[in-house]
């Protein structure tokens, strides 16, 4: 791969250990998957910042870097980390977790990142341009950041966007490149998909069928919009190692893509595929929690359940993940005081994934996400049941 000479001297240390190190890494990233050189990058999201996830080693690694005196040399946002960062002991998180995870963010800060801890940073103000690199973990994300907006970003791990906000710069392969942007498979969606539970399911089953490649959705019937879009790509990115998705009439590239659909893999999804995914994903009836929030919820989507929810107790411990920028919006608007008075929770910073729910004694859920499901019977061993918000509502109401 060729190197300039500033980044030959990085490489052999003249600008100090931290930044060989990173750039050491994605040298060897971008050699393995042929790259010819490296790009610059607007910004990173580090994933794997949990202390459940990384644990004391992940830990380690960090303050090492943080004591070789790394800092981020482009804007770098966070995932969520294990716990809501001030509200920790309201859920039970226990306190030697509670002081390894708050070590990991300190370091973290320290190199320079902001301290979004969200799956959803195009939700709070890092909107990609069309066509900008990134350097982006979290499968969920990178596929929004592809697909909705046109940036460009593989699918890192928690090191390699760590690494690449050190140098500022990643290797130039895979969704860096126009040629492997383009569709392989055709995909056509029978019927209408009209809830985030659908989209969500929408996507784990076209991840499923093609696991690789970039698939070309066309004549989508549904209720497009960015929550559902939201669902879709995170369902997509949980079934496989799908990076990018066009929308017919949607997505900024699927214009000028029509000319390439000749030749490609047809597929077709039936409404009963859809459900089978659920029956899959589904092994619980009798959950003590609703889990929402997979990826982060949106402003507008914690507005939806502040609304359903009537002026009594609810049956279930209602848990709702977001952002904490998304959370101060909604403190100022109402909705988790709403929220709150009915018995519920609205947590920031973590997701039902990345924090120790299970330890905590949560053992069952009612989730409307199809990577929530996976995750938590896979990671966790929680079971789980998968419901559209609206069937949510309605139990609750009944009640
Ligand atoms: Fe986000 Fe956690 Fe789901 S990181 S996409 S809420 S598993």
């Amino acid at each position: 791969m060729y190197l300039s000479k500033i980044e030959e001297k990085m490489l052999d240390g003249e600008y100090g250990e931290a930044k060989a190190l990173a750039l050491k890494l994605i040298v060897t990233l971008g050699e393995v998957f042929k790259a010819k050189k490296l790009i610059s990058i607007e910004n990173a999201q580090i994933a794997g910042i949990s202390y459940k996830t990384i644990g004391d080693s992940g830990l380690e690694f960090i303050k090492d870097l943080y004591a070789k005196n790394a800092k981020f040399a482009v804007p770098t946002t966070l995932n969520p980390a294990g716990m809501d960062l001030e509200k920790w002991k309201e859920i039970g998180i226990p306190e030697d977790f509670a002081k390894k995870q708050l070590e990991i963010i300190s370091f973290l800060e320290g190199m320079g990142a902001e301290k979004t801890c969200s799956c959803t940073p195009y939700l709070i103000g890092v909107k990609p341009r069309f066509n900008a690199h990134l350097a982006w973990a979290e499968s969920s994300a990178v596929i929004f950041a592809n697909s909705i907006f046109g940036a460009k970003t593989n699918r890192e791990g928690g090191p390699s966007a760590l690494a690449s906000a050190i140098i500022g710069k990643t290797a130039m392969y895979g969704m860096h490149l126009k040629s492997e942007r383009k569709p392989t498979h055709i995909v056509k969606v029978e019927g209408s998909i009209i809830n985030e539970l659908e989209f969500s399911l929408l996507g784990y089953v076209i991840g499923e069928k093609i696991s690789k490649g970039v698939p070309f959705i066309n004549k989508f019937k549904g209720k497009i919009n960015l929550d559902n879009l939201k669902a879709l790509g995170a369902g997509i990115a949980t079934s496989s190692g799908i990076a990018l998705f066009h929308l017919e009439n949607i997505t900024p590239e699927a214009k000028t893509l029509k000319n390439n659909l000749k030749n490609l893999e047809k597929i077709t999804i039936e409404k009963k595929d859809i459900e089978k995914a659920r029956e899959k994903l589904s092994n619980e009836e009798s959950s003590t929690h609703i889990l929402l929030g997979c990826p982060h919820l949106s402003l507008n989507e914690l507005k939806k359940i502040a609304s359903f929810i009537k002026e009594k107790s609810l049956t279930k411990n209602l848990w709702c993940f977001t952002s904490r920028k998304i959370y101060e919006k909604a403190v100022k608007k109402g909705f988790v005081k709403k929220i709150e008075n009915v018995g519920g929770k609205v947590i920031k910073d973590t997701c039902m994934v990345v924090s120790p729910l299970e330890a905590i004694g949560v053992l069952k859920a009612q989730v409307n996400s199809s990577k929530a499901a996976y995750y938590l019977s896979s990671l966790s061993n929680i079971k789980v049941e998968l419901k559209p918000l609206e069937e949510i509502k309605k139990i609750e109401n009944k009640a």
